[in-house]
């Protein structure tokens, strides 16, 4: 049995590893348990590069939020939001335009508890608990936070890759798509099967013993995904390609897509 820190919710299963938990793990946060960190460990054991790859996902998600906001888009909901980590989705967009509203959306109990700390007082954020494919669900308690006459961006950063073929992904993507407005955005990275199917496929193997299990796409299948919107320049590419920061140093990968193995792209709502 493990030591359950205070932080816990009572309502939850730490012997059970979790997503959300293990990306913390790989981005060095602390709000993890044992059964965490040793499926984390697997997973390294295959692919060492995690670490690197949750770091560009959040660059990423910097650079996506902050093109929202250059578009005049000032209301996000982010779906899979995750534990918070340094450089929030609203940490961001605050710092571009302080009058943004974010709503924070995840299924997991450790990162709404810490989400809902972090954030108590701050009117212009919220976090619910929710599974993102209950759209009616997340659309309901959004609407209650955001004005969905005006334009929203949708976030899923590193999350629909936990939405396997069965459950619909596009489906609830076109959920999303008919709550908003034109204008709106959705902006999304995925794991990849394109470049190590063989090595991915072992990834998949490893999350089968998490809360969600991993299912990784093509560039097609993931296209897709994203049917309704109109997916802006550069398309869906490589994670690090998609508006690379030209302030930021050489990447510590050498820009191998190979080693991310993730696409990302921006879709705008026509
Ligand atoms: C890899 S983390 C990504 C976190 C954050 N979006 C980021 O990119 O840094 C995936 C997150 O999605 C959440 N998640 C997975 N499936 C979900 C679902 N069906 N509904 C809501 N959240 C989900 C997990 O709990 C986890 O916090």
């Amino acid at each position: 049995m493990t030591n359950r820190p205070s932080w816990a919710p009572d309502d939850i299963d730490i012997e059970r590893p979790a997503p959300a938990r293990m990306y913390d793990f790989y981005l060095g946060g602390s709000h993890n348990f044992a059964a965490d960190r040793a499926l984390a460990s697997q997973a390294l054991e295959v692919w060492p590069d995690s670490p690197h790859i949750a770091r560009a996902n959040r660059g990423f998600l910097r650079r996506a939020v902050a093109f929202a906001i250059s578009r005049g888009v000032d209301q996000f909901l982010d779906l899979g939001s995750g534990i918070p980590t340094s450089g929030n989705v609203h940490e961001i967009a605050h710092s571009l335009d302080p009058t943004a509203r974010i709503v924070y959306v995840d299924n997991d109990p450790v990162a709404v508890a810490h989400s809902r700390n972090l954030l108590a007082g701050n009117e212009r954020t919220a976090v619910v608990h929710a599974d993102l494919r209950d759209t009616e669900t997340v659309l309901a308690e959004a609407l209650r936070r955001l004005d969905f006459d005006r334009p929203v961006a949708v976030l899923m950063f590193a999350v629909l890759h936990f939405v396997p073929d069965e459950d619909d992904p596009a489906a609830v993507v076109e959920a999303y798509h008919r709550a908003t407005v034109p204008d709106s955005l959705l902006a999304v990275s995925h794991a990849t099967n394109d470049f190590e199917p063989e090595r991915l496929e072992e990834m998949e193997e490893v999350y089968r013993s998490a809360t969600a299990g991993l299912t990784g796409r093509g560039h097609k299948e993931i296209l897709d995904l994203l049917g309704p919107y109109e997916v802006v320049p550069p398309g869906l590419v490589s994670m690090i390609d998609w508006r690379p920061d030209p302030e930021s140093g050489p990447d510590p990968l050498g820009g191998d897509a190979r080693r991310y193995s993730a696409y990302a792209a921006v879709g705008m709502h026509q």
